[in-house]
């Protein structure tokens, strides 16, 4: 019965009307944790970046480009969620000066200025981190090198209550593949787990479910 917020997928940040800068980010493990909570009951919007996945079954689907937009979406689902999950690999810059026609190749070199996009779960952590009446926040790591330590940075820095540290770059885990393997990385606790990202999914919330039975509830 708990309203759930999850993002997944890569972001699109336009140079030019034909060309973008993003990752490999296929959304399978955004969408497993998404389908998972609306099979355990929970109420979930999805905030899709660009995928080629099939909507999960009993969950809102929004669909967006860029980092910018994914954000919106966020804030427009995040009335009284008691839960969000951060799955998505949203780029952290884009494009300062998007052109409006296609850029024309030149004999030299060319330099795109980059500008920070919004940190969507940095946002939450200051909103609502540490308070016991806020949803409970639960990010991802991404890494390719001191992958625990970076996640517990992030999750100081971003103040969620979990992070779930993925190190990416090996076959079998990360971007693309429907296998997984991570450690949840919280204040107190290192679990690793591995196997179908579905699995994963229902680790992160067996793990959430008695942190959030200690939650007021949301006002709604
Ligand atoms: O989609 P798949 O192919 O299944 O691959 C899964 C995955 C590797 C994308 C996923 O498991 C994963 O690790 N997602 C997070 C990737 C990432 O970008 O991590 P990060 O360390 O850059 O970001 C840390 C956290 O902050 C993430 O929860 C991210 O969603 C969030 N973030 C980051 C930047 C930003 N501007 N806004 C954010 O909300």
């Amino acid at each position: 019965g708990g309203r759930v917020v999850v993002t997944a997928g890569p972001t699109r940040e336009p140079i030019d009307p034909v060309r973008f800068i993003s990752n490999p980010s296929s959304g399978k493990m955004g969408y497993a944790v998404a389908a998972v909570a609306a099979r355990r009951g929970a109420e979930v919007t999805l905030v899709s970046g660009p995928t080629e996945l099939a909507d999960p079954v009993g969950v809102e689907v929004v669909r967006v480009q860029t980092a910018e937009e994914m954000a919106r979406a966020v804030d427009a689902a995040a009335a009284a969620m008691d839960l969000f999950v951060g799955a998505a690999a949203v780029s952290d810059y884009r494009p300062a000066t998007p052109s409006a026609s296609k850029i024309k190749k030149g004999a030299g070199d060319e330099t795109l200025v980059l500008s920070r996009t919004p940190d969507i779960l940095a946002s939450l952590g200051a909103r609502y981190g540490g308070r016991k009446d806020g949803p409970v926040l639960v990010g991802f790591a991404a890494e390719t090198e001191e992958v625990i330590a970076r996640a517990r940075e992030k999750l100081k820095s971003k103040r969620c209550d979990l992070v779930v540290a993925n190190k990416v770059g090996g076959p079998g885990a990360g971007f693309g593949s429907d296998t997984n393997r991570v450690a949840l990385v919280s204040a107190a606790e290192l679990a690793e787990i591995e196997g179908p990202k579905e699995r994963i999914g229902e680790a992160i919330l067996d793990w959430i479910l008695p942190v959030l039975e200690g939650r007021r509830p949301r006002e709604r």
